[in-house]
């Protein structure tokens, strides 16, 4: 179902994203060294905010009571150093969706967590390249299903007022409303969201002193989610269901709407009855196991060419020391994911032989992907958490149970005991990928690949913004993955060499690619490359370089490069 929008599988995303993990394995690996690990946690403010909050109160009030706000504020720090104390990495978890890049960006963006990432890295490592240094700053997310980055909240982009709060709609129409902010555009938001996790998790890490001190171990089971009995406090008990996704999913988020009539808060059967017999139909028992989620797609019983959604979930809790780190494979809600802490944090310390206080993290989307959950109270509601909550309203309840299951063994060391569960299943053989390949790339008339056809001025002042052109192959023949398709150079007098400054990883810069003529059967285009000068910008003499790679008629694929004249920056004005 997650790759019917992207139009199938990309296996070159997918390489590129395996060989980056296995390569960052390896060189963690070669590098193991002995060092200490410091905790720390603080309350990160006016960086998140809640994007179901009708949802949110339906919570029991009592509940609610206990917490200040509708979304979690902490961020919980992991600091690690050599034993002699120099620097080796942070792990700051922080719950808030990565949507500050809206749904019409077409860069390819690491969003705000990528942002933090790169400025704490560049604040310890000094004058290195973005992602070279030895420093590792990881800003992984928490419990940020209903969390969302857009902080001046969602309005109706047609009127400029408030949008109906239950459905998330302007006049009825959930494309028109949209969430905002804190800057007046998606990139200023994604730097200023960004740089208040980055500046934050230095803090914490500056002043982190609690050390973490024990044993590292683990404990992992994967369970058929589709088949979880549950005891509740009451005695009685609950079940969850086959996959299903509610009607209101079709709506989106006020982070990233979906599509007219769809609307979330949606627990009628009007839409239902309307769409039901486009794919399947939801079966009387699926209905009841789900209801009140009127289903859009009954995903548990759509099994070609492979299913839809999984069944088997791998769980996990990873301990080091004191600290115990929950992987779970969904995005749990704020209130979901603090019922998960409590559950993870009480199971533990009951059946330990210590007398431990432990500091439970939830690490969000682990493992593999199904969806959301909520809390058996907000699923009454249908908002698109709600409604993405695949194995109906119990499904927080399975997970609590299966953590605090995971938590005792844990804690009693009888984990290594317990049995590995279903096996998960593997359909890489079964992908299917819609995404036409590259046919061929060609330059026009007396031009060459990598040839400058926009050049830059003479001269700049830092501040400005400098914009050139390249005939270009196809990025797609290549990812250039530990490489660049672009270069800021300046000239060193002193070396009489040009010294590389920026790639396409700093934020300063940016790679436009783009087909000229129609798009599809079209063999000839561009790349723009966009540098803004950053502040602290030597003085100088500098040029662009791009590098690229382009598929000939006989299918051969040759490396090319290209570079503007030279330019001056200036630092002030004439
Ligand atoms: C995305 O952000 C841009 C500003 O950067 C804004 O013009 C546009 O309306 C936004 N679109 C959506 C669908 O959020
Ligand atoms: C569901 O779980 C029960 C035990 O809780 C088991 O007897 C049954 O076979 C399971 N069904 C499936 C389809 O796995
Ligand atoms: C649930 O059952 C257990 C034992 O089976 C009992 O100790 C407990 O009091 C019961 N709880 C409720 C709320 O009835
Ligand atoms: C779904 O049910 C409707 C009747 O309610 C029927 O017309 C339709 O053919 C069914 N669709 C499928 C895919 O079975
Ligand atoms: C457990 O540890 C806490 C804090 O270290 C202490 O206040 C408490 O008395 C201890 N409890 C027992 C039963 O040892």
């Amino acid at each position: 179902m997650y790759n019917v929008p992207n139009l199938g599988f990309v296996w070159q995303n997918f390489d590129a994203i395996v060989a980056g993990i296995v390569r960052s394995i390896e060189r963690a690996h070669s590098a193991v060294t002995d060092g200490r690990i410091l905790v720390n946690s603080g309350q990160l403010l006016d960086t998140n905010i809640n994007r179901s909050p009708t949802a949110y109160e339906n919570n029991p009030r009592a509940e609610r009571d206990r917490y200040g706000a509708n979304t979690d504020t902490t961020m919980t720090l992991l600091k690690l150093v050599t034993t002699s104390g120099q620097p080796l990495g942070a792990v700051a978890w922080f719950p808030v969706h990565c949507t500050s890049m809206n749904n019409t960006n077409h860069l390819i963006s690491g969003d705000n967590k990528g942002y933090a990432s790169m400025r704490f890295e560049q604040d310890i490592n000094g004058g290195t390249l973005v992602g070279k240094g030895p420093f590792v700053a990881l800003f992984p997310n928490s419990n940020e299903g209903d969390v969302s980055p857009n902080t001046k909240g969602p309005r109706c982009v047609d009127t400029g007022l408030p949008c109906d709060a239950v459905t998330s709609t302007c006049n009825g129409n959930v494309e028109k409303c949209i969430a905002f902010g804190p800057g007046s555009d998606m990139f200023e938001s994604t730097r200023i969201i960004g740089d208040r996790q980055y500046r934050f998790a230095k803090d914490l890490y500056d002043k982190a002193s609690q050390e973490v001190s024990g044993p590292i171990e683990y404990v992992h089971q994967t369970i058929n989610m589709e088949n979880v009995t549950i005891t509740l406090p009451d005695n009685t008990t609950g079940k969850t269901c086959k996959a299903a996704m509610g009607v209101s999913f079709a709506a989106g988020t006020t982070d990233g709407p979906g599509y007219f009539p769809f609307k979330q808060g949606d627990t009628t059967n009007r839409l239902w009855r309307k769409y039901k017999s486009r794919v399947k139909n939801a079966t009387r028992e699926l209905l009841s196991c789900q209801h009140p989620k009127p289903v859009l797609l009954p995903t548990g019983d759509l099994k070609w060419p492979y299913p839809w959604q999984p069944s088997i979930l791998p769980t996990q809790i990873l301990r080091i020391g004191h600290v115990l780190v929950a992987s779970v494979p969904a995005e749990l809600t704020t209130m979901s994911g603090r019922r998960l802490r409590d559950a993870v944090k009480s199971a533990y310390e009951m059946n330990s032989q210590q007398n431990i206080s432990v500091v439970p993290i939830i690490s969000g989307l682990s493992n593999t992907y199904s969806s959301y959950v909520t809390t058996f109270e907000e699923y009454q509601i249908q908002r698109y958490e709600g409604a993405s909550t695949v194995y109906g309203p119990y499904t927080l309840d399975a997970y609590l149970q299966q953590y605090r299951l995971l938590a005792s063994r844990l804690a009693a060391g009888t984990h290594n005991q317990l049995p590995s569960g279903p096996s998960e299943p593997n359909y890489l053989n079964k992908q299917i990928s819609l995404v036409p390949g590259v046919l061929f790339d060609c330059s026009p008339g007396g031009k060459k690949f990598g040839d400058c056809i926009t050049e830059p001025n003479g001269e700049y002042t830092i501040g400005s913004r400098v914009k050139v052109s390249f005939i270009s192959g196809n990025p797609r023949n290549s990812v250039r993955d530990e490489s660049t398709f672009l270069a800021v150079e300046r000239f060193d007098s002193n070396t009489n060499k040009w010294t590389l400054v920026a790639t396409d990883a700093n934020w300063e810069t940016r790679f436009l690619w783009q087909k000229v003529g129609f798009p599809l059967f079209s063999c000839h285009s561009i790349a723009t490359i966009i540098w803004d000068i950053p502040d602290d910008t030597t003085p100088g003499v500098y040029r662009i370089r791009h590098f690229g790679d382009y598929k000939d008629w006989t299918m051969t694929v040759y490396t090319y490069y290209g570079s503007t004249k030279q330019f001056r920056v200036s630092a002030y004005h004439h």
